[in-house]
C-alpha cells in the first residue's frame, strides 16, 4: 500500500498511548518461557516482528492463548519449561526480524532443539556470523550458507558457558549469548565496549536468575527461574516518531502515555534536548525491573549537533528519525561511525541519504561512517516520492518528513511499517493530511 501526505495539520493537544515494546515483546516470551509455568504478558506488542517471535515459540510446545480483558488485549502463556520443549521444530520463518532469529538461536541451542531458521530477503542478507561464532565456541552446532541463512541448529553435546567480548556493539548478539549462557554447564561472561541496551539482563534479574552486572561486564549462571506476569510499556522506538512529528508541526503538543523510560533508550530524548527541542519526561512507575512513564513534547525549533560514536548503540533504531529532525535544523548535524545502519531491515545509510535527497537536502557519508546532514531552512513544495526500501524505520522516518513538504509526498509499501509499529496511521490521523492509495 502506498500513502500520500499532504503536509500537517497545526495547533493539536493529544494525549495517546502507543503499543508495547518490540524488545521487551520478543524476550517476554523468549526468556518467559525459558522456566515451566503459567504468566501473563500485558500490552504484548501485535507487531509483525513479536508476532513472528510468538509463532516460533509456539512450535516449541508453549501454549499461548489470548483473552480480552477489560478492552486489553492480554496473553496467557504455559509453558512447559525448555526441558520438555519438543526436540525438532523443523522449519521456522523468522521473516524480518532480526531480533527473533538471534535470540532464539540462543534458546534453541541452549535448549538443544533441532530446528532450520529461515527469512525474508531482508533477513537472508544479514550477518548471522556474529551469533554463530560465539553460540558455536559454546558448543552450539549452526551450520549457515557463509555467515548468512538458512542456518541449521543441530543437536550438541550441552552447552558449556564462556568468557566473550563482544565484538560488534549489539544487544541482539548479546543476548543471544546470554540465554545461551543461561542454559549452559558452568559461568558465561560478557564484556561489551560500548552498553547496548539491558531488557535481557532486567528480565532474567526480574524471573530471579543468577545473573549479575559490574560495568561492562556481565556474567549469568543456570539457576531456578519462576515464571512471573509481565508488563510491556509502550515502545519509545516508536514513540520517537510522533516526537519527531510534534517537534516538526506548527503550535502543537503532545502527550505519549506509559512509555519505557529505560535509560538505554532515552539517548533520542538527550539529543533532542540538546538541539534544544521542548521535551520532558515525567517517571510514573516501575514493573518488571524496567522504569515507565509519560513523554511530553511541544513543536520546538531545532540546532545541529554532533552525535559520538559511542552514543550510537543507544539511538541504533532512531537514526532514520533523528536525520530527518536535523533535516529541518539550523546547523549541521554528525552521526560520528554509523556503519551498524548498514546491516539493518535495508543499508539505512543509501535509504537515508537517498530519501532526503529525494526531498533536495545533502547529506554524506564518508569513509569511517561518520553521517552528516545539511540542513536547508525552508519548507520544500515539490511532489516527492518516498523508497521505503520496505524498511519499517525509513517509512515512518519519512511520513515525519513529509510535514515540512507542502506538496504530495508519497511513501511507497507503507505496510512494511506493521513490522514496528502496528495500525500506525491511526496514531498519526490527528496530526498529519493523510491519504491511502
Ligand atoms: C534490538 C537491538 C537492536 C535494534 C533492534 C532491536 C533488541 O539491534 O536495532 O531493533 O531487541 O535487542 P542490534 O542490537 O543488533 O543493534
Amino acid at each position: 500500500m502506498d500513502i500520500c501526505i499532504y503536509g500537517s495539520k497545526k495547533n493539536w493537544d493529544i494525549s495517546l498511548t502507543i503499543p508495547g515494546d518490540k524488545s521487551i515483546g520478543h524476550r517476554s516470551l523468549i526468556i518467559g518461557c525459558i522456566p515451566k509455568g503459567k504468566y501473563k504478558i500485558e500490552n504484548f506488542s501485535f507487531s509483525k516482528d513479536c508476532l513472528t517471535t510468538l509463532e516460533i515459540i509456539k512450535k516449541l510446545g508453549v501454549i499461548v492463548i489470548e483473552k480480552i480483558v477489560d478492552n486489553n488485549r492480554v496473553l496467557y502463556v504455559d509453558s512447559p519449561g525448555y526441558t520438555n520443549f519438543n526436540k525438532d521444530i523443523g522449519t521456522v520463518n523468522c521473516n524480518n526480524s532480526g531480533t527473533t532469529i538471534r535470540l532464539i538461536s540462543g534458546l534453541l541451542c541452549g535448549a538443544n532443539i533441532k530446528a532450520i531458521l529461515v527469512g525474508d530477503d531482508s533477513l537472508q542478507n544479514r550477518p548471522m556470523k556474529r551469533i554463530i561464532e560465539p553460540l558455536t565456541l559454546m558448543n552450539g552446532h549452526i551450520e549457515s550458507k557463509n555467515g548468512k541463512l538458512p542456518l541449521l541448529i543441530n543437536k550438541n553435546d550441552g552447552l558449556k558457558g564462556i568468557e566473550y567480548n563482544m565484538t560488534v556493539p549489539s544487544a541482539q548478539v548479546k543476548s543471544s549469548i546470554l540465554i545461551a549462557g543461561f542454559l549452559a554447564s558452568e559461568k558465561t561472561i560478557v564484556t561489551e565496549f560500548h552498553k547496548t541496551r539491558n531488557h535481557t539482563e532486567k528480565l532474567f534479574k526480574y524471573l530471579n536468575a543468577n545473573i549479575n552486572i559490574n560495568n561492562n561486564k556481565i556474567s549469568i549462571e543456570n539457576s531456578n527461574i519462576e515464571s512471573k506476569d509481565i508488563f510491556v510499556p509502550g515502545d519509545p522506538s516508536s514513540a520517537a516518531f510522533l516526537i519527531g512529528a510534534t517537534i516538526l508541526s506548527e503550535k502543537s503538543k503532545m502527550k505519549l502515555n506509559n512509555v519505557l523510560l529505560n535509560d538505554g533508550r532515552l539517548k533520542y530524548v538527550d539529543i533532542l534536548k540538546r538541539m534544544g527541542a521542548n521535551i520532558s519526561i515525567n517517571k510514573t512507575g516501575f514493573l518488571n525491573e524496567e522504569l515507565i512513564g509519560d513523554i511530553y513534547v511541544e513543536s520546538s525549533n531545532l540546532n545541529g549537533v554532533t552525535v559520538k560514536s559511542d552514543e550510537i548503540p543507544n539511538i541504533i533504531d532512531e537514526i532514520p528519525i533523528l536525520s530527518v529532525l536535523a533535516a529541518f535544523a539550523k546547523g549541521n548535524t554528525l552521526f560520528e561511525n554509523v556503519e551498524e545502519l548498514k546491516y539493518k531491515e535495508c543499508d539505512r545509510v543509501e535509504a537515508i541519504i537517498e530519501n532526503l535527497q529525494n526531498m533536495g537536502i545533502e547529506s554524506t557519508i564518508d569513509g569511517k561512517y561518520n553521517l552528516k546532514i545539511k540542513p536547508i531552512d525552508n519548507l520544500i513544495e515539490k511532489n516527492i516520492e518516498i523508497d521505503s526500501y520496505n524498511d519499517h524505520r525509513i517509512a515512518l522516518a519519512f511520513l515525519v518528513a513529509a510535514i515540512k513538504n507542502h506538496g504530495k509526498t508519497i511513501i511507497k509499501n507503507y505496510e512494511c511499517t506493521d513490522i514496528s509499529f502496528p495500525k500506525s496511521l491511526n496514531y498519526f490521523k490527528d496530526v498529519l493530511k493523510i491519504e491511502k492509495m
